[in-house]
């Protein structure tokens, strides 16, 4: 047999951080070659729940209106503001 396996962490957050940030205090590892700097489009995750940011420049020009309509955002900037449901590729 062969298949796929997804693990559901959850976290508590204090402050408004980036999901970013967020992961990497909790060890949950997110691809940022860029070191967060919004440059290099590794950091995509999708919101599939909660109140984030409004997307960033950084964020427009690497993933365009397509993508962050369907909820992908850049981790290194998008700053979660509350309960949320984040998935990781
Ligand atoms: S870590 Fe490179 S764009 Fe987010």
């Amino acid at each position: 047999m062969s298949g796929k396996v997804k693990f559901i962490q959850e976290v508590e957050i204090k402050k408004k951080k980036t999901i970013l940030d967020i992961a990497q205090k909790n060890k949950i590892k997110i691809k940022s070659p860029c070191d967060g700097k919004g440059k290099c489009g590794k950091c995509i995750v999708k919101v599939v729940d909660g109140k984030v940011s409004e997307p960033t420049k950084a964020e427009i020009n690497t993933l365009g209106d397509k993508k962050i309509k369907k909820g992908y955002r850049l981790a290194c900037e998008a700053i979660l503001e509350g309960d949320g449901k984040i998935v990781i590729d």
